[in-house]
């Protein structure tokens, strides 16, 4: 059986308790931390920025990855490398060159994800994949947690899954919005190996996270 990773989000967390959360979180068998940065500009919503990230650093050991849905994201790309994001997952949209942004994160030494909105296409990172190392699946209109999973960016999880095994390439798939206990299969046989959720981990079973992120896992 592949290794399913769970990334929370902690969108859904408590916001005065951000540290004990991701503490939680580590203890309840989280493999990563999913920050989800809005700008109010390339989403309609405001989350948080570099300074919460480099405080939540002391609180867990587990890799931060890091969603940055701003625009332009390019000049923010080094902020966060210093703060302590391991994965930087930038949108095609918001980036003027996506080659040049992935390099960025490279050159900070940290791993670059690229994400796609339900309505992007695959073109748009094909020829980028050797260099990628995740790839962000957008399963709701990026902005807000709590949305309904859209069924039909599955395609495109198996589309990539099918490049990344004819091309024998590394990258991560990770599928992110309305993750739940009856969808998560049928995300991971599409090919994804990391799953976000946020209300799911958060909010089902009266909050138990243990319990949910181990059920995320076995279904
Ligand atoms: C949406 C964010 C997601 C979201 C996931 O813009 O990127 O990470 O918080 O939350 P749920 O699991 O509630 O859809
Ligand atoms: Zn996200």
């Amino acid at each position: 059986m592949k290794k399913i990773k769970i990334s929370p989000s902690i969108l859904s967390a408590d916001f005065s308790q951000l540290g004990n959360e991701i503490k939680r979180l580590e203890q309840a068998g989280a493999d990563m931390i999913h920050v989800d940065v809005m700008d109010g500009h390339f989403v309609p919503n405001l989350t948080i920025g570099p300074p919460v990230i480099k405080s939540l650093k002391k609180h867990s050991s587990l890799v931060f990855d890091v969603h940055l849905m701003i625009s332009p994201v390019h000049k923010y790309i080094e902020n966060f490398a210093k703060a302590g994001a391991d994965i930087i997952t930038i949108h095609p949209e918001a980036t003027d060159n996506l080659a040049s942004s992935i390099k960025k994160i490279k050159e900070l030494k940290k791993k670059a994800g690229v994400s796609l909105n339900p309505e992007s296409k695959i073109d748009l990172i094909t020829n980028l994949l050797n260099e990628i190392d995740l790839v962000l699946i957008m399963s709701v209109n990026p902005g807000f947690g709590g949305q309904k999973f859209m069924p039909e960016v599955l395609e495109k999880v198996k589309a990539l899954k099918q490049i990344k095994d004819k091309e024998g390439l590394n990258f991560d798939i990770e599928i992110d919005g309305g993750i739940n206990f009856d969808n998560s299969k049928l995300a991971i046989d599409a090919g994804a190996n990391i799953l976000v959720s946020g209300t799911t981990i958060f909010k089902n079973n009266d909050g138990n996270i243990k319990k949910n992120i181990e059920l995320l896992k076995s279904h």
